[in-house]
């Protein structure tokens, strides 16, 4: 399966990587399903990432992306990230919010659910900050126009950025190869990116720990170990 991998990817002309939160597990950022540790096993991270959750406690909710921008700080790239960063012909498509892809070089990197290392208004006056990861800052009003500022982060039921979702989009629809890394593919119209790869004939390859949630060429086991095996010319 690897060679027929790498041999696909050999000829690829238009190669596409698609990543989720998989990809950033070896580096020690938990996957978003995985139970909360510590201080928030007792929230649901659902509830966290929503303008519902924001609403109700905005501090609560800035407290727990801070803690993960933290986390993201002190995290160091792994194997697949350094792999894909090095192949500067394939654009990367991720869900991820960390920014470990462009710590490991990556310069081309379409990030569907945003970004942790900045913030936004919540009242939408377009008023956005740079934040540094490893001293993220605390609950504090848009200098512009007053309203809480919040992660610029796409929240469950939000829409996705415009400009990224449709480059995203065309990306998936003119690959060749669309190399399928660390997601379980359930959180729509992202993981829709898939199936229109699939539409426009490209070789679909799957890494992932687990076998079996998109059908294509399966490479089972962890990104840092294969990704590299993958990618290397
Ligand atoms: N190597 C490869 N795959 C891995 C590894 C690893 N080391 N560790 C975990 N995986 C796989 C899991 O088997 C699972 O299929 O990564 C996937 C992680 O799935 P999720 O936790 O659902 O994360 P993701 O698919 O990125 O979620 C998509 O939904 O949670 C929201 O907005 C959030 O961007 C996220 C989106």
């Amino acid at each position: 399966m690897l060679d027929a991998a790498k041999a696909a990817l050999r000829k690829a002309v238009r190669p596409v990587t698609f990543s989720g939160a998989g990809l950033s597990a070896e580096s020690g950022i938990p996957t978003f399903r995985e139970a909360q540790t510590g201080l928030w096993a007792m929230y649901d991270p659902m509830a966290l990432a929503s303008p519902e959750g924001f609403a109700t406690d905005p501090e609560l909710v800035v407290g727990w992306y801070n803690e993960r921008r933290r986390n993201v700080a002190s995290a160091q790239p792994n194997a697949a990230h350094c792999a894909m960063a090095g192949r500067q012909d394939i654009v990367h498509v991720t869900q991820n919010v960390d920014n470990l892809l462009e710590r490991a070089g990556a310069n081309d990197v379409v990030h569907l659910h945003g970004s942790l290392d900045r913030d936004k208004c919540s009242g939408g006056c377009g008023h956005r900050e740079d934040i540094d990861l490893a001293n993220p800052l605390p609950l504090r009003p848009c200098p512009l126009c007053g309203h809480w500022m919040r992660p610029d982060v796409v929240w469950f039921g939000e829409q996705l950025p415009r400009v990224g979702w449709l480059r995203a989009d065309q990306l998936a629809a003119e690959a060749d190869v669309f190399v399928v890394i660390g997601t379980s593919a359930q959180v729509y119209p992202a993981a829709g990116l898939i199936a229109t790869a699939r539409r426009a004939d490209a070789i679909v390859i799957e890494v992932n720990i687990e076998p079996g949630a998109t059908p294509g060429i399966q490479l089972t086991g962890p990104a840092g170990r294969i990704v590299p095996e993958l990618l290397s010319l």
